[in-house]
């Protein structure tokens, strides 16, 4: 992937694109491929220099969200379970296995769990190492070090491995991609930029299996509201909003 404006990054950054074999360039690729820039002090995947993803945690949505975004009666802090817990006195333990912008992993961490972000695409792992390295040094985000880890890796393997290592996580996250089902009009810009180059995640199936193995209370797997059940494993229960729904697998109470 071409790389344009690298000499602004910070080292932590040229080094990893250097890592992924990135080519360094005075100029964005001339036929609409995907390319990465570095601007505003941000690493930014576009095609055209307009429509930019990156991650940021310390501002934007995110940060809106972990102000406004309704806490623990949130659905996704539901269907974690973080309303039958004082995560004061008991620190919940998250995997996100497909950790994609790190959204909802943020979400949690925010609200007191510890989470393991896992990601297997190069330039979405790439886009995480920079929010986090904006994150962790934000006076906004003083916590953020002690909660958010990160790997670059299948979630196939962290899992497996998290299993072999007797590394225990309390929950086990997962949300792969799943077609839109709305014309790409529809769909925001970035979504839809995001989604053409992370494809469809055809292997989501195989994680159900891994996670229910390694999750010692219970496995959460966001859905679009109109899409099967992962593994066509039915949930032992669901939290449902406007257009997702959360599929809970417990393994054992919260508490
Ligand atoms: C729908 S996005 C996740 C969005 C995320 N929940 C958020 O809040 O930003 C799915 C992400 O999972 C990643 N993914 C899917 N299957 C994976 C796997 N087996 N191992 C690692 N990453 C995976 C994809 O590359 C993609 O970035």
């Amino acid at each position: 992937m071409i790389f344009t404006n690298w000499r602004n990054a910070p080292i932590e950054i040229i080094e990893l694109a250097e890592s992924f074999d990135w080519q360094m360039s005075k100029h964005k690729p001339e036929d609409g491929s995907l390319y990465a820039d570095f601007d505003n002090d941000k690493l930014v995947l576009t095609r055209d220099g307009k429509t930019n993803i990156f991650v940021d945690f310390a501002e934007g949505a995110n940060a809106h969200r972990q102000k406004f975004g309704g806490g623990k009666g949130q659905a996704i802090a539901k269907a974690v379970g973080l309303n039958k817990v004082d995560l004061n006195k008991t620190p919940v333990s998250v995997i996100d296995a497909t950790a994609g912008m790190g959204k909802d992993a943020f979400v949690l961490a925010s609200l007191g769990c510890n989470v393991t972000l896992v990601e297997r695409q190069q330039p979405i792992f790439a886009l995480l190492v920079d929010g986090f390295r904006r994150a962790r040094v934000s006076e906004h985000l003083p916590w953020f070090d002690d909660r958010m880890s990160l790997q670059h890796l299948g979630a196939q393997q962290a899992l497996t491995d998290a299993a072999k290592a007797k590394q225990s996580f309390d929950v086990v996250y997962l949300d792969p991609m799943f077609p839109h089902r709305e014309k790409s009009a529809a769909v925001k810009k970035d979504m839809a930029l995001f989604q053409t180059f992370v494809g469809f995640d055809e292997d989501a199936d195989e994680l159900l299996p891994l996670a229910k193995k390694l999750a010692t209370k219970r496995v959460v797997v966001k859905r679009p509201d109109y899409a099967p059940f992962l593994a066509e494993q039915s949930p032992t229960m669901q939290i449902k909003t406007k257009k997702n729904r959360f599929d809970v697998y417990v393994n054992a109470a919260m508490v």
